[in-house]
Order: structure tokens, then sequence, then C-alpha cells
């Protein structure tokens, strides 16, 4: 809990899932953390089990929200910069989802908002922020290069999030930017996705963390990543 007393990361989408199981990790290895999520209720429980091992500012509110990122955008300057941006939170759009032809564009461009306009906004945030050497991890999905058929929607979304990620790398060298794929995980995005399924043989997110551990605290260069390859190639 020494090691990293001073480290930083911001996490989107922290209240369940991904999102949290990544900020038990690092809360565990003394990381201090600012999480959101628009559930007041369920952010503060993940703020209270946190806080007991780290410091933790945990700001309800919507990513697409300008004001909200600004606000996170703050807590990060008081509490001197950030280590990590991860930009987690995400929606998956209608369940069961759609094909194209029949795809609702309104709701499409909230998809687009929050998965893919949302991440690049809260870089813009907190570009200021940013410590030397500061990692943006951008969560993305296999969904994002593969043609699942109904997965149009979402992964047109996270198709463009790998884009932008892969630009955003090239544009500024001096930064750590990963794309990364986490698998398929037991969560209530999953569940959505395929109503009425059993998902229990699905790997619980826990088993995605340590992928993305290797990212932050490694030394790889900015690109696209699996998160459960990254950390089984290691061994
Ligand atoms: N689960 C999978 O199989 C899978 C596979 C590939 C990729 N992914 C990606 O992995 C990441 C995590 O997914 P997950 O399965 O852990 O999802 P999840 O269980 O649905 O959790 C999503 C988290 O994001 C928050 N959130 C959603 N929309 C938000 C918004 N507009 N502003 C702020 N917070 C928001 C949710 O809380 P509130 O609802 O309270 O806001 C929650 O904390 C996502 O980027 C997802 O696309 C998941």
């Amino acid at each position: 809990m020494t090691e990293h007393l001073s480290r930083t990361a911001l996490i989107t989408g922290a209240s369940r899932g991904l999102g949290l199981a990544l900020a038990r990790d690092l809360a565990s290895r003394g990381w201090h953390l600012i999480l959101d999520a628009r559930r007041k209720d369920d952010l503060e429980a993940a703020r209270a089990e946190l806080a007991k091992l780290t410091r933790v500012v945990a700001i309800a509110g919507d990513v697409s929200d300008e004001r909200h990122r600004e606000a996170l955008a703050k807590s990060a300057r008081d509490l001197g910069g950030l280590d990590v941006l991860v930009n987690n939170a995400s929606i998956l759009g209608p369940s069961p989802q759609p094909p194209l032809l029949d795809y609702p564009l309104a709701t499409l461009e909230e998809v687009y908002r929050i998965n893919t306009v949302s991440p690049l906004a809260l870089i813009q945030a907190v570009r200021n922020e940013l410590k030397p050497g500061a990692r943006i991890i951008n969560i993305t999905s296999d969904a994002a290069v593969e043609p699942y058929p109904g997965w149009g929607g979402y992964g047109s979304s996270k198709a463009a999030l790998e884009q932008l990620s892969n630009i955003l790398a090239a544009e500024n060298p001096d930064l750590r930017v990963y794309r990364v794929d986490p698998g398929d995980m037991r969560t209530r995005m999953h569940q959505e996705a395929f109503p009425g399924e059993d998902i229990s043989d699905r790997p619980l997110p826990e088993e995605s963390v340590p992928g993305l551990i290797e990212l932050i605290e490694g030394d790889l260069p900015s690109g696209r990543y699996e998160a459960r390859s990254l950390h089984a190639s290691k061994g």
C-alpha cells in the first residue's frame, strides 16, 4: 500500500462490473481514486467500501454531461494530477439490440455520445491534469472489430473509440493510449446483451483486471490489447 501512495487514477463507470473490479485492485495497491457513475447509491456503496483502503473521491454524474466532466477534472487537479484515466463507462443501447436497418437513430446518437464522444471529451477536460507518462485506457470490445449481427450500434461506437485512441496516440507520443478489449464478462451489461440467457459461464470482470494492471504499471507501447490474453502471455 506504500509504493503507489501518491498515484491517482480516474475510472469512469466504477460502481459495478469491470470499473469496480479495477478500482478495488488499485485501492488495494494504495492508488488514490476518482470514480463516477450515474446512480448515486451504487456509487456511494463503492466509495464507502474503497475508502477503507485508500483516498477516494466519488462524483455521481453522467460522462456525457460537460459540468460533470469539469467536476472530475477539478478533482484530478485537487489530487495533484492523474497517472491514469480509464474511460470505462459505457452503455449497450436497446436490449435486445435491433438490427441496423431498424435501429432508432436518436438512441444511436445517445450510444455514440456516451461511448465515443464522452471519452474524448473527458480526455480533453483532464488534458492539463495528466502527469508525464500518464496512461489513458479506453475500454472497447471485440464488437468493435467483429461484424456480429445486432451489434451495429454499440459495436460501431466502440470501433470509433478504437480509432480515436489510435490517432490520439499518434498525435501524442508522450502519452500512452491503450484501447483494450476486456473480453466477455459476467456483468449487468453482458446480461442486458443476452436477455434471459444464463451467462454464468462467462468470466468475472476480476479476470480482466490483471491485464489492465500490466498496462497501468508496465511499459507497453500505445496500441490495442486484449486484457485477458495480455496477462496470460506474461504467464
Ligand atoms: N461485459 C462484457 O462482456 C463486456 C465485453 C466487452 C467490453 N465491455 C466493456 O467493458 C466496460 C465495462 O462494462 P461492464 O460490463 O462492467 O458494464 P456494467 O456492469 O453495465 O457497468 C457499467 C458502469 O458504467 C456506469 N455508467 C454507464 N453509463 C454511464 C454514464 N453515461 N456516465 C457515467 N457512468 C456510466 C454504470 O453505472 P450507472 O448505470 O449508475 O451509470 C456502471 O458503473 C464497458 O466499456 C463495456 O462496453 C464489456
